[in-house]
């Protein structure tokens, strides 16, 4: 480390076993229930973080755009509101969006900490690492931990912004939503403030237009699991029948993303002793990702006790990122 850089402290909550095993637990109940399901945080390995990078710069995936541009026009505004001198940021420690906030904060003169918290240590290193190097003035600390898990793991202390970008917390069902917030809010001090990306509600043909590019990006993102499974769990999934489906829930108000087996077949997981049959046209649920509006995410925070304080949306108004501050 040159002169004025302090090593990043990592702090890993999360080993590769331990992942290992809450994957093969996940798998073994989603793929023993009706519709099977896997859920959508294994997508994520090496290639799979590739892909959903190529995803972000898909015409029709709008959100990644949509939420640099919020940010980009906000961050000074954002910096200045919360007055934070730590930013917390859950979830995709390398992101460019980050770096608008880490630059605003600096600008401010008050930026002496950085907290990224994330699954993958190997990424997390190497966005701490950047980070060090980025912002001399900040002690960088990468906690390696799930954030349905491991929230506790983040140090207190300092006056914190934690970020938690991309519309992520779409991932998360209503209850799980709940859960997720009250812990958030429960490690935050009164004048904390929260930073949340959301997707918003809107014209049907456009959502499913995103969830279902017409480069098939999106389609081999979904089955890229598969290949997961396959290596993690030593099971034998032919990626190529499966079919990816994209359809808008408008009761629920998500996206669902599912995998449709093109014929009747048998997959065995032999690291878990399993073998699944699959019905030709049958389906599997591996992601859902909801969608917003501004009465909705103003109630889910204040049952967390989290008071919104501003609402931006692009010009469009496709996204919005909110500041909400612990009461
Ligand atoms: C990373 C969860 C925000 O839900 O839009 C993109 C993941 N899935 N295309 C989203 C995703 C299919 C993405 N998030």
């Amino acid at each position: 480390m040159p002169d004025g850089v302090t090593e990043p402290i990592v702090e890993v909550h999360l080993t590769p076993p331990e992942l290992r095993a809450a994957l093969r637990r996940d798998v073994a109940a989603g793929l023993s229930s009706s519709p099977k399901e896997l859920p959508p945080k294994y997508f994520y390995d090496a290639r799979g973080c590739d892909l959903f990078d190529d995803i972000t710069r898909l015409a029709e995936y709008y959100p990644t755009r949509c939420e640099r541009s919020i940010l980009t026009e906000r961050a000074a505004e954002i910096a200045r509101l919360s007055a934070a001198d730590t930013l917390v940021e859950l979830g995709s420690g390398t992101s460019e969006k980050t770096r608008l906030l880490l630059d605003a904060l600096a600008a401010e003169g008050r930026l002496r900490r950085i907290v990224a918290f994330d699954v993958s240590e190997p990424t997390l290193r190497s966005a701490a690492d950047t980070l060090a190097h980025a912002y001399p003035q900040a002690e960088v600390r990468a906690v390696v931990g799930d954030f349905e898990h491991h929230l506790g793991a983040i140090p207190r202390g300092g006056r914190r912004l934690v970020a938690f970008l991309g519309g992520t917390i779409g991932n998360l069902a209503p209850k799980q939503r709940a859960l997720f917030l009250s812990e958030v809010a429960s490690l935050m001090a009164p004048g904390d403030g929260l930073l949340l990306g959301t997707d918003l509600v809107k014209d049907v043909a456009r959502l499913e237009a995103a969830y279902d590019d017409a480069a098939g990006v999106t389609a081999e993102f979904n089955r890229n699991v598969l290949h997961v499974v396959n290596r993690e769990l030593g099971a034998d999934f032919v990626p190529e029948r499966f079919t990816h489906v994209a359809r808008f829930d408008p009761d629920e108000e998500w996206i669902e993303m599912w995998l449709r087996s093109s014929k009747a077949q048998e997959v065995t997981v032999a690291d878990l002793g399993m073998t699944v049959g699959y019905g030709r046209g049958e389906a599997m649920r591996t992601e859902i990702s909801a969608k917003f509006r501004r009465s909705g995410v103003e109630a889910e925070l204040g049952d967390a006790d989290l008071a919104l304080a501003r609402w931006w949306t692009d010009r469009d108004g496709d996204f919005a990122v909110s500041l909400s501050f612990k009461e």
